[in-house]
């Protein structure tokens, strides 16, 4: 293995990554004019092709600073899907179904920390918008503001089109080994490409979206694995409209009958692959509880993959501690929601302009380093 120096003065902006967040920041960029190359290491472990593809910052519960990144990326994602499919020609799949999260009780409903964005439902409302759902629910919110998005048959393959449309360059089967300084910042990274070479690639500006992985290159990022296992069953074609998001098991119905179920929350797997025989039954019993019908449909696939998890289970975003280095990862459960504002707020950031006074205001809740006490412990 020889390590060979490119010398490249005019080196584009690197990408560490080629999954959801990475294509959408190199879109970005890319449609802003700037040059920006990809390095992928594997992308079928990107958790983009993993996700369900829920829009879902109200359904999800989420509350302050990180329902507030959620709504803004939900409102822009009409316009981001229009841009990405003007640009690769292909449709994205984008369905704002609305979701419906079930709940045992009406008090359970009225506590929900989002129930003020939703319509509340009683059992007769659930079986209107979900008929032939579960015998245990009896209340109900229905958010018609949230919706879906075919991530892993459509929006992963039409955004990596739109890239290269766009004049992104993509190195595949290469892996970052060590991101290299100069000074204190940013000057290239050490990779292992295809062929088992070590190279380094020269850059000044570099955006780490390694999802799960990120910590691998910057050990001071918070980010730990989440195993997900997901399984897909066919139903009939409009069987359901609309989201179901119960506890521990949603159920994602896309516009041709597929029913995407997700999805375990496994901290304890680390990256070990594969599924469990326990994990598929925790599904299997989600959908019996909440569709009794789906648990006839035949299943599909199976897969699995890892969510980029902070302490807060909000992504980093914005700079790092080493200048050159800029951060979109650690989305955990909400990446396809967030990538379109997370493109925005980071081709903005690299920009001319920089950010405006409103994106500085919520790339500051999103900061690196806003977990004092647990750098301090690392
Ligand atoms: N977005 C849902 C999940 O991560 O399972």
């Amino acid at each position: 293995m020889a390590a060979t120096a490119a010398s490249s003065t005019d080196a584009p902006l690197l990408i560490l990554g080629g999954g959801l967040m990475g294509l959408a920041v190199a879109h970005q960029l890319a449609r802003s004019g700037q040059p920006v190359e990809v390095l992928s290491r594997r992308r079928s472990e990107a958790a983009g092709f993993v996700a369900a593809g829920m829009l879902a910052p109200h359904a999800e519960g989420l509350s302050g600073a990180l329902l507030e990144l959620g709504q803004r990326s939900l409102e822009r994602i009409p316009t981001w899907v229009a841009q990405i499919e003007a640009d690769s020609g292909l449709s994205c799949g984008l369905r704002p179904c609305g979701i419906v999260v079930p709940f045992a009780t009406a008090a359970e409903r009225d506590v929900y920390p989002t129930a003020a964005w939703g319509e509340p439902l009683d059992r007769q409302g659930l079986e209107r918008e979900l008929p032939g759902i579960g015998p245990g629910w009896q209340a109900g919110l229905l958010f018609r503001q949230d919706g879906q998005i075919d991530n892993r048959r459509q929006l992963m393959r039409a955004l990596e089109r739109a890239c290269v449309e766009q004049g992104v360059r993509f190195q595949e089967g290469v892996e970052v080994l060590e991101l290299l300084r100069e000074d204190g910042r940013l000057c290239g990274v050490r990779v292992r490409d295809a062929a088992a070479d070590v190279r380094i690639l020269q850059a000044d500006t570099a955006v780490l979206c390694s999802g799960a992985w990120s910590a691998q290159l910057m050990p001071e990022l918070p980010i730990v694995p989440v195993k997900g296992q997901m399984v897909s069953l066919q139903g009939p074609r409009e069987a359901l409209q609309r989201v179901i998001f119960g506890p521990g098991t949603y159920l994602v119905p896309r516009e041709d009958g597929l029913l995407v179920v997700g999805a375990t929350s496994e901290r304890e797997a680390g990256f070990t692959e594969g599924l469990t025989p326990f994990g598929q039954r925790q599904l299997q019993a989600g959908v019996e509880a909440l569709l009794p019908a789906a648990s006839q449909w035949p299943p599909m696939e199976r897969w699995w993959g890892f969510r980029p998890c902070t302490p807060d289970e909000g992504p980093l975003l914005g700079p790092s501690a080493m200048p050159g280095l800029w951060l979109a990862a650690g989305h955990h459960r909400n990446g396809v929601l967030l990538a379109a504002i997370t493109a925005e707020l980071l081709a903005a950031c690299l920009s001319s302009a920089g950010c405006t006074v409103e994106q500085q205001g919520l790339l500051e809740a999103f900061r690196w380093d806003r977990f004092q006490a647990f750098i301090a412990q690392a």
